[in-house]
């Protein structure tokens, strides 16, 4: 048996580094062809069904937009109602023929099951389920609570709701031949400190969806968006706290994303409906953030020192003493690097 492995050890380097010259070039031209195709003939959304989770704010409430601009029929999901009830008028203004909203806690498998059921028996039919719904809790490890009531929070919203979700979507996708799009984060390859849980949350879900896409094949298509920094509330600093209250904490915030320039919600929406309609299997937006998966595998050790450098404070130091936090301080950069819409602390509240 060693004497197979040892044989492996030599071969599959070599078989690897051969592939690069011989099947990469083919393949990435059959690939290129094939987008160029579906880049002509995307999917028309008119009259399509869309579920959307997490559709009260941000990157949901945008995907709305997008979707509805084209003509596309809505069930939009969160728990502030409110919110939902503006962002389906707005989305109705802006084309869509028919949107319902569905008050749901995405953590619950019953109101996941609730809201599909919801949607099938409004529309008769399921096109697109966009598995949005997020939440995040800057805790470093050490710090959290001994029973990590936090951290369990953050896995049931961000992987188990979308997991949940899909489970009952499934049956009603594969009938139309339909698409699910999943929002993991770029969180998932580069490991942020204080986002242990977050990063392990988006990585599953890489994870779980990139298994489903060959369980499912041509029946459903999948794609998983990875977006870097989103203006949002998420953005905004809006975080899970240790009672299950959500606050905002802007300083935080600052040490998290430090001089690095957050993207524009609606260019971001637009980018993954755009890659759903082509049937894209990965959308990273803004598109230079890809890099960040090369420097990644490429020099692991220069990325976790980076981050270590400007992320944290000295042991024990308030986390406002961290090199991102005290750059922004100095410079005054967030008001030209951040979108408006995140400067204040202001969120929707209902
Ligand atoms: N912004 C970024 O930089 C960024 C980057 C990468 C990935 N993402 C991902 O993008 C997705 C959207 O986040 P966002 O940035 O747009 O943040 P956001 O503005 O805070 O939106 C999060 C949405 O999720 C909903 N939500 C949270 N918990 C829920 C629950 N238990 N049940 C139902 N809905 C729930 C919220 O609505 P309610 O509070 O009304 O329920 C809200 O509509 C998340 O999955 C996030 O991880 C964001």
């Amino acid at each position: 048996m060693d004497l197979i492995h040892k044989f492996l050890n030599l071969v599959a380097p070599s078989f690897t580094f051969f592939s690069l010259f011989f099947i990469l070039p083919p393949f990435y031209l059959f690939k290129s062809f094939l987008f160029i195709l579906r880049s002509v003939f995307p999917e028309n959304l008119a009259g399509k069904v869309v579920l959307i989770t997490g559709a009260s704010s941000g990157i949901g409430e945008h995907l709305a937009y997008e979707y509805g601009k084209r003509g596309a029929r809505l069930a939009l999901a969160a728990r502030r109602e409110k919110s939902l009830h503006e962002i389906a008028d707005r989305a109705r203004y802006l084309g869509s023929p028919d949107v319902i909203v569905i008050r749901a806690d995405v953590s619950k498998v019953d109101d996941c099951r609730r809201l599909v059921n919801e949607t099938m028996g409004h529309f008769r039919r399921l096109d697109h389920l966009v598995n949005n719904a997020g939440i995040n809790t800057p805790c470093l490890f050490e710090d959290a609570p001994p029973d990590m009531a936090n951290f369990r929070t953050i896995m049931d919203t961000n992987f188990w709701g979308s997991v949940y979700t899909t489970r009952f979507a499934v049956p009603h996708l594969k009938n139309s031949n339909g698409k699910i799009v999943v929002l993991s984060s770029a969180a998932s390859w580069m490991n942020d400190p204080r986002y242990s849980v977050y990063s392990a949350s988006k990585a599953a879900l890489t994870a779980f969806f990139d298994t489903l896409r060959i369980e499912l094949g041509s029946d459903v298509s999948i794609t998983i968006a990875s977006p870097g920094y989103i203006e949002s509330e998420l953005t905004t600093g809006k975080f899970l706290e240790e009672d299950g209250n959500f606050q905002v904490h802007q300083d935080i915030r600052d040490v998290q994303i430090g001089p690095v320039p957050v993207a524009s919600v609606s260019g971001c929406a637009e980018a993954i409906v755009k890659g759903a309609r082509r049937g894209d299997r990965y959308v990273t937006q803004p598109s230079w953030f890809r890099m960040t998966y090369l420097w990644k595998m490429l020099f692991p050790e220069l990325v976790d020192l980076g981050y270590r450098l400007f992320t944290l404070a000295r042991p024990g130091g308030p986390h406002q003493e961290a090199l991102n936090k005290r750059i922004l301080d100095l410079t005054g950069l967030q008001k030209v690097i951040y979108p408006s819409s995140i400067q204040s602390p202001e969120i929707k509240t209902d």
